[in-house]
């Protein structure tokens, strides 16, 4: 399987990876206004969700049953992307618009494939099938120690968060292993650093894309 985006579209793909509590939240925020400063005025998405659909599922994958049969959980995922990419994210593309997004696949391949122990493999090749093939431009992944992201975690825990730290470590050994696979895309940044320093290892990340973008047209 290639990591190399659909480069028959001219819009420009931004993921956000990491394990809980990472700050990745905040840290989308801040990009999707720093982007708009550059004149750019992205889609901002997020899974599970980005669509009626994939909010409704992801209300019940993150706060239904603790039973849910882990493939359960993985179809469910799938499920939401495959919809939340034929809708929206693929469309938006091509369109030629920057699509800077919460989480996609590599979500599943960490959490599922890895974590969950059904297998990266698979739930790449099912991830694969469901999004017809659609890879982000770049990944930014926010890679923080899971005991460090532990305290820094606030209200109730959902149901993946109450899993022990073993799981995010596992999380965080996938995440690993994509950036070495897909050095390409991922950008590492460590989280671990105060918001504004790693807002700003984001933006010098992202600015050769952004750069690369204002050259060809203005998305
Ligand atoms: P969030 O807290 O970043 O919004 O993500 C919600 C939770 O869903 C988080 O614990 C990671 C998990 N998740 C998966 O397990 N697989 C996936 O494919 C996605 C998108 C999220």
């Amino acid at each position: 399987m290639s990591s190399a985006a659909d480069t028959t579209f001219p819009g420009l793909f931004i993921t956000f990876e990491g394990g809980d509590s990472c700050g990745k939240s905040t840290q989308v925020g801040l990009t999707h206004q720093w982007l708009k400063e550059q004149g750019i005025n992205p889609v901002l998405t997020r899974e599970p969700g980005g669509t009626p659909l994939g909010e409704q599922l992801r209300e019940l994958v993150i706060h239904g049953p603790d039973d849910v049969d882990p493939r359960t959980e993985a179809l469910l995922y799938a499920a939401q992307r495959s919809y939340h990419v034929a809708t929206k994210i693929r469309p938006a593309l091509e369109s030629g618009r920057v699509v800077l997004q919460d989480r996609f696949l590599d979500s599943s391949i960490a959490y599922q494939g890895a974590a969950r122990d059904l297998g990266v493999e698979e739930i790449r090749d099912l991830n694969i099938w469901a999004t017809y093939s659609l890879m982000p431009d770049v990944t930014i992944l926010l890679d923080l120690d899971p005991e460090v992201a532990h305290t820094r975690r606030t209200g109730e825990p959902d149901r993946l968060e109450r899993e022990p730290t073993t799981f995010q470590h596992l999380v965080r050994a996938q995440y690993h292993a994509l950036a070495d696979q897909y050095a390409d895309r991922y950008r590492v940044i460590d989280a671990a650093q105060d918001i504004d320093s790693v807002q700003a290892d984001i933006r010098a990340a992202l600015t050769p894309f952004i750069q690369k973008l204002h050259e060809g047209d203005s998305k």
